[in-house]
């Protein structure tokens, strides 16, 4: 089944005179449960994308069919409801609240969700836990490390539960073996059965996941799946 369905999506920005395509026309398919990297050079249109598919933005034209939802026709209200329950957001920048704990960081999404106050610090250690943080969360972002606050973001990236986790360059301010750990995290998180994809320009990075769309000028240059060492050794691995 499909969980995200873009057909020929473009984005039109207005600047003055000037317009800009950010992007052109866009069809991809991406089923449940996929893993897969969106690359390409700088300006080529992976963070506009990623926006739209994350419910953050609307197409111009074009349809974005959303777990069966028409997502392009929707209001703020009903594009807001449907990103909280849905979809899972990690940048690049971490962009958690300077002033809060870890814990309050995490549990902020699910405040929009309507849960009191206990089940809120309940599920928020939980998803502490799941990404080894128990004994930070009362730690504030300016008293952890990169990768630290990395794992706080996914962890609140995850707290509701979404269908689909979306990462923007999520080890682009981070060093090699901080972003190896947090990839670690992503196969974890990606192996009980959610749809994870991230835009990365590091080819190293790229290669954990299982398929590989390159974006040129707006539009797809490639789609390939990912045939790796690496995965070859996860399918023996998943036969054994
Ligand atoms: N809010 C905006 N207003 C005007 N132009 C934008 C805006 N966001 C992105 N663009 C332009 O759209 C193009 C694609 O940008 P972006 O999706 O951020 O590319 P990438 O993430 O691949 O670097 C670029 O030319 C960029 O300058
Ligand atoms: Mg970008």
């Amino acid at each position: 089944m499909n969980i995200i369905d873009t057909r020929a999506i473009a984005k039109r920005y207005v600047m003055g005179t000037e317009v800009v395509e950010a992007l052109k026309s866009i069809t991809i398919s991406i089923e449940k449960g996929e893993y897969v990297a969106f690359m390409g050079p700088s300006g080529s249109g992976k963070s506009t994308l990623m926006n739209i598919i994350g419910c953050l933005d609307s197409p111009t034209s074009g349809q974005y069919i959303l777990n069966n939802q028409d997502v392009s026709r929707m209001g703020e209200n009903e594009l807001a409801e449907t990103r909280n329950k849905e979809i899972g957001f990690v940048f690049q920048t971490f962009n958690l609240l300077p002033r809060q704990t870890s814990l309050e960081n995490v549990a902020l999404p699910l405040i929009y969700a309507g849960f009191n106050k206990a089940d809120r610090t309940e599920k928020a250690m939980l998803a502490l836990k799941n990404v080894g943080l128990e004994n930070r969360a009362g730690h504030r972002p300016n008293e952890l490390s990169g990768g630290q606050r990395q794992r706080v973001a996914v962890a609140r990236a995850l707290v509701n539960d979404p269908s689909i986790l979306l990462a923007d360059e999520p080890t682009g301010n981070l060093d090699s073996k901080t972003s190896y750990e947090i990839m670690d995290l992503f196969d974890q998180i990606h192996s009980k059965g959610n749809t994870v994809i991230m835009v990365t320009h590091e080819e190293d990075i790229a290669e954990y996941a299982h398929r590989i769309v390159r974006l040129r000028d707006g539009l797809v240059e490639t789609d390939l799946l990912n045939k790796n060492i690496r995965k070859a050794k996860a399918l023996i691995q998943a036969l054994d």
